[in-house]
């Protein structure tokens, strides 16, 4: 029986063997973490799948920000690390955490989400690289793998994703 609960920071220690199970330790030098460096965690659209008190599964949100040509900015919410524990995938883990984490987002009507990962798994979710061809981020992505859920209209057809840096007290290097 697998449970999707909020993530704490109780589930920190676990999460970051998680990530270095899956992605292996030089996932830090991924854009994406680029992306999260200084910013706090969105607690209500992340979520964790237990099993008793086994963490089996994660998903983590962070706020950024989209800069267009003329300097304006637009908050967006990053979708991602999504890691399920090797021994438990296909078991609809990493979708139950997707449900979750994208029902809250909408329900607080909140900004597009954005993530770098496989169109054919997220797709199924709403996620879409047509709007982010020509976006550029802090390193080098994958314009395939750069993909957007929610309206798009307004947005930048040329645009930066920056980090939203929430919290400049907080250590550049964070997991
Ligand atoms: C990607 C991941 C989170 C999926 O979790 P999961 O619990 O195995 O996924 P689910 O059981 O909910 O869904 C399984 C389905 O997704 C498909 N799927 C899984 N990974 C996929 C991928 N990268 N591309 C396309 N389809 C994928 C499976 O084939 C299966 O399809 P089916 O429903 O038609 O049988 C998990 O495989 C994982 O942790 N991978 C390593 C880390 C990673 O790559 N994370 C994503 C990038 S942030």
């Amino acid at each position: 029986m697998i449970d999707i609960v909020p993530l704490g920071p109780q589930h920190q220690p676990a999460i970051e063997s998680l990530l270095d199970e899956r992605f292996g330790p030089a996932r830090h030098n991924r854009t994406a973490y680029r992306l999260r460096e200084r910013a706090e965690l969105l607690g209500g659209f992340s979520f964790v799948a237990m099993d008793g008190d086994q963490l089996v599964g994660s998903l983590q949100c962070w706020p950024i920000r989209l800069k267009s040509v003329g300097g304006s900015r637009l908050p967006l919410v990053l979708l991602g690390p999504v890691a399920v524990a090797a021994s438990r995938e296909g078991q609809g883990i990493g979708s139950a955490l997707m449900r979750a984490s994208l029902a809250a987002i909408d329900a607080a009507d909140s900004p597009p989400v954005l993530l770098i990962g496989d169109a054919p798994y997220y797709g199924r979710f709403g996620f879409s690289a047509v709007a982010t061809r020509h976006w550029e981020l802090p390193g080098p992505v994958d314009h395939a793998r750069l993909l957007l859920r929610g309206p798009t209209t307004g947005l930048p057809r040329i645009a930066w994703v920056e980090a939203a840096s929430v919290n400049p007290s907080r250590p550049a290097k964070v997991a």
